[in-house]
């Protein structure tokens, strides 16, 4: 009975034993297994263009992030802004070493969204010209990377033709946009010339495209016509850029100039001098409007300054035309007492730009000389 009960707390004390010894070793063996486990994490993320760059914790599982202390190492190339956001589409590599054992994270930053081009435009030159088809071309992107520009369809720069091409903006990866363009290249006209001959004062007369020039002033009277296809489509520059600084001076002085016609078409003309015609008769009519092909209103370097009325030359205005036009090259075309040789009445009001060196000489101290005079050529209808 003794013996049997001794047994029992042998036995009692051999449990407490092996309790007290496997216990920490199945713990330490747990611990050893868990401490060395792998780590499990996604091998890739993908992000868009403009995304945040992913840390460990996107690619770790939330129990292995405490085990692993570090940051991933990207390849040298991924670029991030202030934000940490990629703005450059493509493929990078990250790695942590994790015992001893570099583990490798993939990234795709991915772009799916077309480059934008702005500045395209119909061109058109001349055959030869020196032109670079891109240099108004602008290209946005949602990326940063570099986007390339092409242009798309057969062309010649030394061929006349209409060409129907095509700009094509493609990023880094691989997203295309296009904008459709025409490139017209002409073959340059070269102006006929040719020499009419010489005026009875010796001056050459050469017709260039259909205009007279005499010693390089254009002249259209009653002799020397313009082709109803000479539209320059209103006063040229020359004309309006020297009559505003005539007529900011003559303001100065309490002059007030306005062009109250300017530029008129040849069939503006042909309008004009019908009308006259019908309401007066065609004798009367020559004597004051030129037909049509013969105005120098057609030449857009003429215009009629504030009133068609001869007493015009009375007013201060009409005074001040007439002494200081020449000062900035215009000339009173028709003067006074001069109709058998320009063919036309007195218009205080019509000046005409030649420049001022002609200009000046033909003001002759207020004694105005007519084109036709200086030149010697006449006025006269042939038909
Ligand atoms: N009055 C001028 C001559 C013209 O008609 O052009
Ligand atoms: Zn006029």
């Amino acid at each position: 009975m003794l013996n049997k009960k001794k047994k029992k707390n042998n036995n009692r004390l051999l449990s407490i034993f092996v309790i007290l010894i496997y216990i920490p070793i199945i713990i330490s063996v747990f611990v050893i297994f868990a401490m060395n486990k792998d780590l499990h994490y996604k091998e890739e993320i993908n992000i868009e263009v403009g995304e945040k760059l992913p840390s460990l914790k996107d690619y770790l599982d939330t129990e292995d992030l405490n085990r692993v202390n570090k940051n991933i190492t990207w390849e040298k190339d991924l670029k991030v802004d202030k934000d940490n956001k990629v703005y450059y589409s493509g493929t990078y590599d990250g790695y942590i070493t994790f015992r001893d054992k570099k583990i490798k994270f993939k990234l795709n930053v991915i772009d799916e969204e077309a480059p934008t081009i702005t500045g395209a435009k119909d061109i058109e030159i001349f055959i030869n010209d020196e032109i670079d088809l891109l240099k108004d071309i602008k290209t946005t992107d949602n990326s940063l990377n570099k986007v390339k520009l092409n242009i798309e369809g057969e062309y010649s720069l030394e061929k006349e033709g209409v060409y129907n091409l095509k700009y094509v903006a493609t990023d880094a990866a691989g997203n295309t946009a296009s904008k459709d363009f025409t490139l017209t290249v002409k073959t340059k006209n070269t102006p006929k010339i040719a020499e009419i001959g010489t005026t009875s004062k010796g001056y050459k007369i050469t017709k260039v495209n259909d205009i007279y020039y005499i010693n390089g002033i254009l002249i259209a009277n009653k002799t020397y016509s313009l082709p109803s296809s000479y539209a320059p489509g209103g006063l040229l520059d020359i004309f309006t850029s020297n009559f505003s600084k005539m007529r900011d001076e003559a303001l100065k002085e309490g002059i007030n100039l306005e062009i109250i016609s300017g530029y008129r078409s040849y069939a503006d003309q042909a309008y004009i001098y019908n009308n006259y015609v019908l309401s007066d008769s065609k004798s009367n009519a020559d004597t004051y409007s030129a037909r049509a092909g013969h105005s120098e209103h057609q030449t857009g370097l003429a215009a009629d300054i504030n009133s068609l009325n001869t007493n015009f030359i009375y007013t201060k205005e009409g005074m001040w035309l007439n002494n200081n036009c020449h000062k900035y090259g215009f000339i009173i075309r028709y003067p006074e007492g001069k109709a058998s040789v320009t063919g036309y009445m007195y218009e205080p009001w019509h000046i005409r730009y030649v420049g001022t060196p002609l200009a000046s000489e033909l003001y002759n101290n207020g004694n105005w000389i007519s084109l036709e005079e200086y030149y010697g050529i006449t006025s006269t209808y042939n038909y």
